[in-house]
């Protein structure tokens, strides 16, 4: 029988971020699928993580990898249906595995029937109040509404048959909805209730930070830059402080179940603005994306962690640690980006992606290892850490893929700027050789390069130093250590940090490139060989005194 969950189960757990198309194919489409999850639950269990969460896997299009959902209440029958829903989440719980799914409530895909029943109806019309339509400008309406730029450029209005536009902050195939329109707050809410009643434990919000809008002006290019953002909640298009009444129906509803519905935000809005969305009178929890653009260096971790740790303490929640996702380069790779380039600011990385990307020299190993550090770090940390799939094998990023191969709409539409998001989206090698290296019997969406195999699960599974064996190490080991929330520094030489968990549970790490003495203490785990009490650099020890 399961065992039953108590209300804060989400606050320190391990969260396993799986993007569907790219994890396990068992049909042989390509395509990854639930069936491919289910095969994979005993791996999943190994790991030791307490929840996965699943990207869409909902019926799309595919323009933005599945983040343009065509209908919230089904699967993509390319992925699986509902009947084989209800069995992966049947037999994940049963091995004590929660489960997140991804909610897209800014935006819809074109192919939604709203969408479509808009395009069919006249201006005005209650199927256009749906989302944001608008007569343009010039003499014929001939001009878009306003110079509004959308994030995969290059507009942010698209025009139909009949002259009028509508406003996407993303591809033109993802519409924005109209939050100002009671029935598409009724209808999330029925979204959440399908998925919460078919077992869903959590959901992570896409954009949580967009949704209410100021559309009065319309914000125009000339005074309005996308990427800058207010951070006083007067924004016109994010983080307004209007969002978090939605946020507060929602959390009615998640209150209703037992336990409560948990749900996490994306929401890339200024940290001290980020506490809102953690809040426990709405959303939750909120991702902290920190650790994304921060420097491999002591100091700037360690301020990363205090004010995290104050946002927590202000709204009640539990931070959240993030290295890797499916919008960033994995952080194997990152981590190794050269200097001035290393990820401090998303341009910067993009530059040296764009111009090295087919041609580079980076220091996989020092990656890896500084990596594996990193990681190791957070998951001593309090709060909650989300992982994503394949970082548990080290995977370096896929950077030389042909660009004619490329699926993500920010790598072809952003004019050569932006970096492709489908190196760290390519799908996962379990075996070291075959078809799409175990991934399924029938080849793979995304090019696999040949080294991919090396870091193949069949590889790691036997080797205890590999780093799929340190993960799942590191991840069991932090359920038998983990006690209250709190965190105490301790003195440690410069370029290292350590600090101690309530226990005796101490973690060291060696930012720098020499070796350091440990602190006093049994060695539970390090992300590198110990040698005559020394630690190696870029590397991360547990101990317990
Ligand atoms: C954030 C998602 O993580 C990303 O993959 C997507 O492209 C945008 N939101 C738009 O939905």
């Amino acid at each position: 029988m399961e065992k039953k969950l108590s209300s804060d189960w989400w606050r320190q757990a391990v969260v396993y971020q799986i993007y569907p198309r790219s994890f396990a194919d068992a049909n042989g489409d390509g395509i990854g699928d639930l069936k491919g999850i289910i095969s994979k639950a005993d791996y999943l269990a190994a790991l030791g993580i307490d929840a996965v969460w699943l990207s869409p896997f909902y019926p799309s299009a595919l323009a933005d990898g599945g983040y343009d959902v065509a209908d919230y209440r089904d699967v993509d029958p390319r992925i699986g249906n509902l009947a084989e829903f209800d069995e992966m989440v049947e037999i994940l719980h049963s091995k004590g595995i929660r489960i997140f799914v991804d909610v897209v409530p800014n935006h819809s895909s074109d192919q939604h029937v709203w969408f479509q029943e808009a395009l069919k109806s006249e201006k005005g019309s209650k199927a256009r109040e749906r989302y944001i339509f608008r007569d343009g400008r010039g003499e014929n309406g001939e001009l878009p509404p306003s110079n509004l730029s959308s994030h995969f450029g290059p507009e942010g209005w698209t025009q139909v048959a009949d002259g009028q536009w509508y406003m996407h902050l993303f591809t033109k195939e993802q519409p924005d909805f109209n939050w100002d329109n009671p029935e598409v707050h009724e209808d999330f809410l029925k979204t959440l209730k399908f998925w919460s009643d078919r077992g869903v434990d959590g959901y992570r919000i896409d954009v949580a930070h967009a949704l209410t809008k100021n559309l009065d002006p319309l914000p125009d290019r000339d005074s309005y830059d996308l990427n800058v953002m207010k951070d006083d909640g007067t924004d016109p298009l994010f983080d307004r402080d209007s969002v978090h009444e939605i946020y507060k129906e929602w959390r009615a509803l998640f209150n209703q179940y037992d336990p409560p519905r948990v749900a996490v935000a994306e929401a890339w809005v200024h940290p001290h603005r980020r506490p809102a969305y953690a809040s426990i009178e709405g959303l939750g929890q909120a991702f902290n994306f920190d650790l994304l653009t921060a420097r491999w260096d002591a100091e700037v971790f360690q301020e990363v962690v205090d004010r995290n740790l104050e946002f927590a303490n202000t709204t009640g929640s539990s931070t959240t640690w993030v290295m890797s996702n499916h919008d960033v380069i994995r952080h194997a790779t990152r981590m190794v980006i050269p200097a001035g380039a290393d990820g401090v600011t998303f341009a910067d990385e993009n530059k040296w992606y764009v111009e090295n990307r087919l041609n580079h020299n980076l220091d996989l190993d020092l990656g890896l290892a500084r990596a594996k550090a990193a990681t190791l770090m957070i998951l001593a940390l309090p709060g909650s850490t989300y992982l994503y799939q394949g970082e548990e094998l080290g995977l370096p990023d896929v950077l030389d893929i042909p660009s004619d191969q490329m699926q993500d709409p920010q790598w072809f539409r952003g004019e050569g700027k932006l970096k492709s998001r489908d190196g760290c989206r390519v799908p996962l090698p379990w075996e070291k050789q075959g078809s799409s290296f175990g991934f399924g019997p029938g080849g793979s969406h995304l090019p696999q390069p040949g080294w991919y195999g090396e870091y193949s699960v069949e590889v790691q599974d036997n080797d205890e130093n590999s780093t799929l064996n340190l993960y799942r190490r590191a991840i069991n080991l932090r359920k038998e250590l983990e006690g209250p929330e709190d965190l105490s520094w301790l003195e440690s030489p410069a370029g290292t940090l350590a600090f101690e968990r309530p226990g005796n549970w101490i973690c060291f790490v060696n930012f720098g490139s020499e070796s350091q003495v440990l602190p006093e203490g049994k060695l539970l785990i390090a992300s590198a060989p110990v040698e005559g009490g020394k630690l190696p650099g870029n590397s991360t020890a547990w101990l317990i005194r």
